[in-house]
């Protein structure tokens, strides 16, 4: 299956998404990840998304198109992917058309997880990810419940860069859900409940 997971920053994306991959066995395909990877090892990619990332503002469209094509072409996903956080902006859309047109390949799904703003901007101040494995938790997570890890706060999880990562996506990724109601394709999950009641829905929507 090649499904794209919509929301706004800290809707439970990669949340959901780390079930999925659990279960399944999808490959997990996260811009987010790649990016603070590349961050962290000084890449030249790092070098060049870093300053967008810090702010909250999106990474230009053709970096991350060109990242995704290159992506794509791993053996992972020959089965199908798990996109989360890509794409963001209706040109990344139009790409990912293209990549799966290439590889004639349906889009299955697209998959809105729905939280209210201020719901959001709670849960992405308190979230913390595991240094070792990534694991997704909270400041209730003195430690990483799956490995020990030390945790640690993401430096765009302040407030003022929440609330403009909000913003961002209102302007840039949310035109994305008409896009994708427009192929019949957009499916929608209530994700302002706990995270096992949302990960059944979101299931039984993808028929899994
Ligand atoms: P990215 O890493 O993609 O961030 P995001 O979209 O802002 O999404 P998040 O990772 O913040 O949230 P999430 O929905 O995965 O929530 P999570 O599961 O962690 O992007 C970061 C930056 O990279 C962007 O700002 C941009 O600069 C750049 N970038 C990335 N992709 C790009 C692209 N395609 N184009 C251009 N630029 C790009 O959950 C959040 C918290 O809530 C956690 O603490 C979790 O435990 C908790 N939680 C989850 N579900 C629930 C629940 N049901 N109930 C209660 N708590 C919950």
């Amino acid at each position: 299956m090649n499904i794209v997971l919509l929301g706004a920053p800290g809707a439970g994306k990669g949340t959901q998404a780390a079930k999925l991959v659990e279960e399944f066995g999808f490959a997990h395909v996260s811009t987010g990840d790649i990016l603070r990877a590349a961050v962290k090892n000084g890449t030249e990619l790092g070098l060049k998304a870093k300053s967008y990332m810090d702010a909250g503002d999106l990474v230009p469209d053709q970096l991350i198109i060109d990242l995704m094509n290159e992506r794509f072409q791993q053996p992972d996903c020959a089965e199908g992917v798990l996109l989360d956080g890509f794409p963001r902006t209706t040109a990344q859309a139009v790409a990912l058309d293209d990549m799966l047109a290439r590889m004639n390949r349906p889009l299955d799904a697209a998959l809105l997880v729905d939280v209210p703003g201020e719901v959001i901007i709670g849960r992405a101040l308190n979230r913390r990810v595991c240094k070792d494995c990534g694991y997704v938790g909270t400041a209730a997570d003195a430690a990483c419940p799956k490995c020990s890890g030390e945790m640690y706060q993401r430096t765009d999880d302040t407030e003022d860069t929440v609330r403009n990562r909000l913003d961002v996506y209102e302007k840039s990724t949310s035109p994305l859900i008409d896009y994708y109601r427009g192929k019949g394709v957009l499916k929608t999950v209530d994700g302002d409940r706990p995270v096992d009641v949302v990960f059944a829905d979101m299931k039984a929507l993808l028929g899994l």
